[in-house]
């Protein structure tokens, strides 16, 4: 199987750090040096997420030359939908006009489009499915407490999207996944789940919105990143000296380049677009990959490692060889 296509969308409207300054106790330049963020793109009042993964999926489609009704099968990875439910791959298949296709989300943070290419590429090498189009796409400036400098300055909204096709060629090479649902508190937002179901005390206590413990989630994201990506590489019989490109979740641009230094990676293998788009979820690593491959990068037999940290606690690696 390989990737016959790639899009990114990200909302027209963009808050820059300096923005920012004027409604919060922060400065461009703490926001810079600590995230290495400049800007983000956030959702207007009438925006959702299914919105932002339907302009990533047709761009996806023309850059694949492909229609909507060629794919078998529609994820979406998010943690904002639309909804509760309906899931936003049935709202987004519905939008590119195909009918009756099977449509499902992963919600599973900022790990979702990893996990999402490792049950796409498991549908297509099991025989299931012939092309599957898988989105991360995130709305995450709906649930932010915009208040809160520790959160409100980092995270931004956008979609990617990956057209995934049955092929004599095998790019999928190895995956490794995990998820330790331990400590909850370090990142969440409750919405109106179970647990909590949303009234109005809930909705005093901002417990709809993203709460993060920052300091620790971002040790555990460095040691799990690294550790993931060498996993995946030991899964594939492959070295670090065979990457060409490590796609990472952009959460923090200390974080990249912590988990870069570690695992040995030259600046020009590791792929960095946070300052323009923040923190982005499992919209980010698609996102990432589009602008990779569309400002033609990429060359065909090129070791791609996507890697991932986030709510859960989530993590996972995939090992991707680029064919043509
Ligand atoms: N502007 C100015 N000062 C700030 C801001 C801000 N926006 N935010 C926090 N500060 C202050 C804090 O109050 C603190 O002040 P104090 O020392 O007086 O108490 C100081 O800056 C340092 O705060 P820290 O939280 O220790 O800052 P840190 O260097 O850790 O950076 C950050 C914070 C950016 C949140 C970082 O910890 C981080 O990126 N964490 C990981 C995020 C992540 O990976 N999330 C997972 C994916 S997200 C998902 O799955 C949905």
């Amino acid at each position: 199987m390989k990737i016959v296509g790639v899009g990114h969308y990200a909302p027209a409207h963009v808050v820059t750090n300096h923005d920012l300054e004027a409604w919060l106790d922060t400065t461009d330049e703490w926001i810079t040096t600590r995230t290495g963020m400049k800007r983000r793109h956030w959702t207007s009042d009438n925006e959702a997420t299914s919105d932002l993964a339907s302009a990533a999926a047709e761009a996806a489609l023309v850059h694949a030359g492909l229609q909507a009704a060629d794919v078998d099968c529609f994820i979406v990875a998010t943690v904002t939908p639309d909804y509760y439910f309906p899931a936003t791959a049935c709202l987004v298949a519905t939008r590119l006009g195909v009918r009756e296709k099977p449509a499902f989300d992963i919600a599973i943070a900022c790990s979702g489009f990893i996990y999402g290419l490792t049950v796409a590429s498991g549908l297509i090498r099991s025989g299931v499915y012939r092309r599957v189009m898988l989105i991360g796409a995130e709305s995450l400036s709906k649930i932010l407490d915009k208040g809160d400098r520790s959160t409100a300055i980092l995270f931004g909204d956008g979609a990617g999207a990956v057209i995934l096709e049955r092929s004599e060629e095998n790019s999928f090479l190895a995956s490794d996944l995990g998820a330790d649902g331990s400590r909850p508190e370090l990142l969440y937002a409750h919405g109106s789940g179970s647990r909590e179901p949303i009234d109005h005390a809930a909705l005093d206590a901002k417990l709809h919105l993203i709460h993060m413990q920052g300091r620790e989630t971002f040790k555990l994201a460095v040691n799990k990143m690294v550790e993931s990506t060498g996993s995946v590489l030991s899964k594939a019989n492959l070295t670090k000296a065979d990457i060409a490109f490590l796609i990472p979740h952009q959460a923090n641009k200390r974080i990249i380049d912590a988990t870069a230094r570690y695992l040995g990676l030259p600046d020009d293998k590791v792929v960095i677009n946070i300052s323009e788009y923040g923190n982005t979820s499992a919209a980010s690593i698609p996102m990432a990959l589009s602008e990779t491959v569309r400002t033609g990068r990429v060359k065909p037999g090129d070791l791609i490692v996507f890697v991932a940290f986030g709510g859960g606690l989530s993590w996972g690696a995939v090992a991707w060889r680029w064919t043509a």
